[in-house]
């Protein structure tokens, strides 16, 4: 048996420690305007849905001013709302109904790039190489004899390379899209800029940010080549992505961005906090990123990244948990997000990933730390795979062919007919369409009926916020000793104990000493004074 110590204690301040975010990716949750497109007003009137759900805070997507080239990871305004998601009185009025209901509010930050239509770049466009506007990007001069050649190696996440030439010779850097150019973050008006965009959300009352890109900022100085390409090797640098280590990744001087920021965060009352978007080589160089004098978390991919098998799923919540113990900051849990394929159908699609993913979410849910949710993932929607391509709207899918939007499709709400509920009533747009067969998985067709995958995520919630050994004061991970392919593990609180069970092994397993059921992914059936939990499956026993 092994133990991590204990979580701190929760007060208010601490929510973060414990809590339970939901995504919303705006543009697809829900459309008040019949336009098609998710906004500001139709997640207000959903609120009270997250609140019944028993979520503690809500993470958007941005909603900021944006040419929407890589939906709204381009920022063209940094203190605005798109017109196709509302206005600032709407996201005010937002907030303040969130609030009301006990809801708090995550907004993304987006550092590392503007938009190409942010202001700041087009008056680099208009200004000449060498000037104090091209400063706050990132433009140098190519190679070869003509400056023909791109100043380095470097590759853009959406492939192709990572620069582009302007008309006058010069190139500037965008490790995404050409339309999302990385600011200069050596120089100390950009700095100063998005210490002065923190403080405008955090007056706004926000409760924390959700940094895009957070490994990203810093450059290494002389922006040295990576040394091999897609084009030399057939190997994309992004692969490196989490393995390895990149010159414009990860780089030391990333932190110091943080440490400015922590006592911005930390002068506002509430307990406003951050969490990192980062990719790291190592869950140590992860680690980095939190702590008292820096964000407070980061995503553990490592955990979304497991294959579904007991010793994958072992190994990485043993890492994350013993680096987060160190720094003294909670672990970070995520399944699924707006940019990788949802957990159901990585877990094998249909009716097997589906059952897997409902088991991976009670054990998610039962670990110590901070758990994210992404919309629709309570109603065990699928991937869509088979959009359209002339609909898919990704950036990546015309140079990649990989795309996100099978995970970006409306939210299906209720009714018989696509986009079901998304918009207004007699609403028939949406700006992805959602498949004919997800009118059995809509809000609607899933509320109050035992087993559904909506009531499955209710009813764990509930357990999560009311057991004490679920808390954040409760204690660590203890492993129990199980038959191959069962992971189980108990965690405990003053003589009250919960035990999470996975049925990861290939057959029906007896459980038997870890006290009731208190809830369970698939039906378990007596066996004795114990229970059969049947393959694919998780549940919580309790004792107290
Ligand atoms: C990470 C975001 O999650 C993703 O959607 C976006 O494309 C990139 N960062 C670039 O901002
Ligand atoms: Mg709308």
């Amino acid at each position: 048996m092994t133990a991590s110590s204990p979580t701190p204690l929760t007060s208010d301040d601490d929510w973060w420690r414990s809590a339970v975010v939901y995504q919303v990716y705006v543009r697809s949750f829900a459309d008040s305007d019949g336009d098609g497109t998710g906004d500001l007003q139709g997640i207000r009137e959903r609120l009270p849905y997250l609140r019944e759900l028993g979520v503690d805070a809500l993470w958007l997507t941005p909603f900021y001013t944006s040419p929407m080239i890589d939906g709204g990871y381009d920022v063209a305004d940094y203190r605005d709302v798109d017109p196709m998601f509302g206005t600032l009185t709407d996201f005010d009025a937002m907030i303040g109904d969130a609030h009301t209901l006990g809801l708090r509010i995550i907004v993304d930050l987006v550092p590392n790039h503007t938009s190409s239509a942010h202001p700041w770049f087009t008056a680099a466009l208009a200004a000449a190489p060498g000037s104090p506007e091209r400063e706050r990007y990132l433009f140098a001069d190519g190679k070869g004899e003509q400056g023909e050649l791109p100043p380095n190696d470097w590759e853009s996440i959406f492939g192709g390379p990572a620069w582009t030439r302007m008309p006058d010779g010069q190139w500037y850097l965008h490790l995404f899209d050409p339309a999302q150019p990385d600011l200069n973050w050596r120089h100390p008006e950009v700095r100063a800029e998005f210490s002065d965009v923190l403080r405008f959300w955090l007056d706004r009352g926000v409760d924390g940010f959700r940094i895009d890109v957070a490994h990203g900022m810093i450059k290494a100085e002389g922006l040295p080549d990576v040394g091999f390409s897609t084009m030399t090797t057939g190997q994309r640098q992004v692969e490196l992505l989490g393995k390895g280590r990149l010159p414009y990744f990860d780089q030391d001087e990333v932190h110091d961005i943080y440490r400015a920021w922590r006592p911005i965060l930390d002068s506002y009352p509430g307990g406003r906090m951050a969490v990192a978007e980062a990719w790291a080589e190592t869950p140590q160089r992860l680690a980095r990123y939190i702590g008292p004098d820096e964000l407070h978390q980061a995503f553990s991919f490592d955990f979304l990244d497991a294959t579904w098998s007991a010793d994958s799923f072992r190994k990485v919540i043993d890492s994350a948990l013993a680096e987060s113990t160190i720094v003294g900051a909670p672990t970070t849990w995520v399944l699924s997000n707006h940019d990788k394929q949802r957990h159901v159908t990585r877990y094998g699609d249909g009716e097997v990933g589906l059952r897997r993913a409902r088991a991976a979410t009670l054990l998610m849910l039962a670990l110590p730390g901070c758990a994210y949710l992404y919309q629709g993932e309570e109603l065990g929607l699928p991937e869509v795979l088979d959009l359209p391509d002339e609909l898919r709207q990704d950036p990546a899918f015309l140079r990649t062919g990989e795309s996100r939007d099978g995970c970006r499709v409306p939210i299906p709400w209720s009714g018989e007919l696509a986009p079901y509920g998304f918009g207004p009533a007699g609403s028939e747009l949406s700006w992805l369409p959602a498949p004919a067969t997800w009118q059995t998985l809509s809000v609607a067709a899933q509320a109050g009926v035992p087993g559904s995958t909506l009531e499955l995520y209710r009813a764990a919630l509930r357990i999560r916020h009311a057991h004490p050994a679920l808390t954040a004061g409760a204690g660590g991970v203890v492993w129990l000793e199980t038959e191959p392919g069962v992971l189980a593990f108990s965690r405990a609180l003053d003589g009250a104990v919960l035990t999470c069970v996975v049925n990861v092994s290939g057959a029906p397993a007896l459980i038997d000493g870890y006290g009731q059921p208190a809830v369970a992914s698939e039906e378990l059936t007596v066996r004795g004074s114990g229970h059969l939990l049947p393959v694919d499956a998780a549940a919580w026993f309790e004792r107290r």
